[in-house]
């Protein structure tokens, strides 16, 4: 049962991981994240804002030209949906979920200024909600090869530099995306993800866009989704997201799940997928659930080690720094007069 499995298992580890980072620990130590990469367009932003439930930038052309992180945490205290952008020395609240879209926009042009330019510098989007899987996933700009208008000529460099830069902590699960209408072959996000991570211990496989794959290619999908392909380890899922038309017809994030899970379960290919839990978005969100929680747990030892580490640290730190203050007010008293007293002779004695 997954909901068992999930109280006694996934949630220790999340609730671990979360209040080490409320602890402000992340910035000591790297914890676990997914990152997301492959080439633009092949559907990185609509596979995350499936996930989240939070509509996000994106399109066609280079749409996402910072690094966003998102935070997910489910929570059920009643108070609804909760939001949090930072981003430089910015930080704001929203309300509406309506507003994030829009929200990061402006933090892409104030951090990568108008038009077509990328930057490394991290917008960090927070979302709490009844409705969001425990997660912290991390959108990057997409692999590209030709510089459009405006772009230094080494654009594509530039970006697989910073993907790099994710990829390479040990302590992050890639997650390739990949369109179903594109030859496999050809994507540099997984000889990237591959050369990161060559045991494949934390490299999964998204296939998007089964809508748009060439009729009489099915197979092809079907046996990549079966690893005969390019193998990795962890396997490969397929998800069906909002198209541009549907986007633009408004269609909400709910409605495409729907038609989403319609979408497999009738297909006359890909339907034996959907039997196999190897397609649809909450299947994904599980798997990652699942996946993010065996990553934890393998990297507790490393990061038990590094906890260690810094505590020596702090400590050698306070030893000389002396006793502390004690509770009692009078005694209090006297230990700030020794305090001042052993103060001044030291003063003194420096003095003379
Ligand atoms: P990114 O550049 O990798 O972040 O890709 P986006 O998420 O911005 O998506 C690029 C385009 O592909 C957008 O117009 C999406 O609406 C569209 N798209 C994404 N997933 C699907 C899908 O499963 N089916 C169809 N038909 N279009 C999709
Ligand atoms: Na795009
Ligand atoms: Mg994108």
């Amino acid at each position: 049962n997954l909901n068992e499995q999930y109280e006694e298992k996934v949630r220790p580890c999340i609730d671990l991981i979360d209040s080490l980072r409320s602890l402000g620990v992340e910035k000591d130590l790297a914890l676990p994240a997914i990152a997301v990469i492959g080439d633009q367009s092949s559907g990185k932003s609509s596979v995350l804002e499936a996930l989240s439930g939070v509509a996000l930038p994106r399109g066609s052309g280079i749409v996402t030209r910072c690094p966003l992180e998102l935070k997910m945490k489910r929570k059920n205290d009643g108070e609804g949906w909760q939001g949090k952008i930072s981003y430089q020395d910015h930080e704001e609240e929203i309300q509406d979920p309506a507003d994030v879209e829009k929200k990061i926009e402006e933090a892409q042009i104030q951090i990568a200024g108008v038009g077509v330019g990328i930057s490394e510098n991290m917008i960090s989007l927070e979302i709490a909600s009844p409705d969001v899987p425990d997660l912290t996933l991390i959108d990057l700009p997409g692999i590209t090869r030709v510089a459009v208008h405006g772009q230094p000529v080494n654009i594509g460099e530039q970006i697989k530099k910073l993907i790099h830069k994710f990829i390479t902590k040990q302590e992050t699960i890639c997650l390739v995306v990949h369109a179903c209408n594109v030859d496999l072959a050809t994507t540099e996000a997984l000889q990237m993800a591959q050369e990161e991570d060559p045991e494949g211990e934390r490299t999964l496989g998204i296939l998007t866009k089964p809508d748009l794959v060439d009729k009489g290619t099915e197979q092809m999908v079907i046996d990549i989704l079966q690893n005969e392909v390019i193998h990795l380890k962890k396997g490969y899922m397929i998800v069906r997201c909002r198209g541009q038309q549907e986007i633009m017809q408004k269609v909400s994030l709910a409605e495409a799940i729907e038609r989403e899970k319609a979408f497999f379960a009738d297909h006359a290919h890909f339907c034996s997928l959907y039997d196999d839990g190897q397609a649809t978005v909450p299947r994904l969100a599980e798997k990652l659930t699942l996946e993010l929680v065996h990553h934890i747990e393998k990297s507790l030892p490393r990061l038990e080690e590094q906890i260690e580490e810094k505590l020596e640290q702090a400590q050698a730190e306070l030893v000389r720094y002396g006793t502390g203050p004690p509770s009692d007010a009078a005694e209090r008293l006297y230990f700030l007069i020794d305090k001042v007293t052993a103060f001044t002779q030291d003063t003194i004695s420096l003095a003379a």
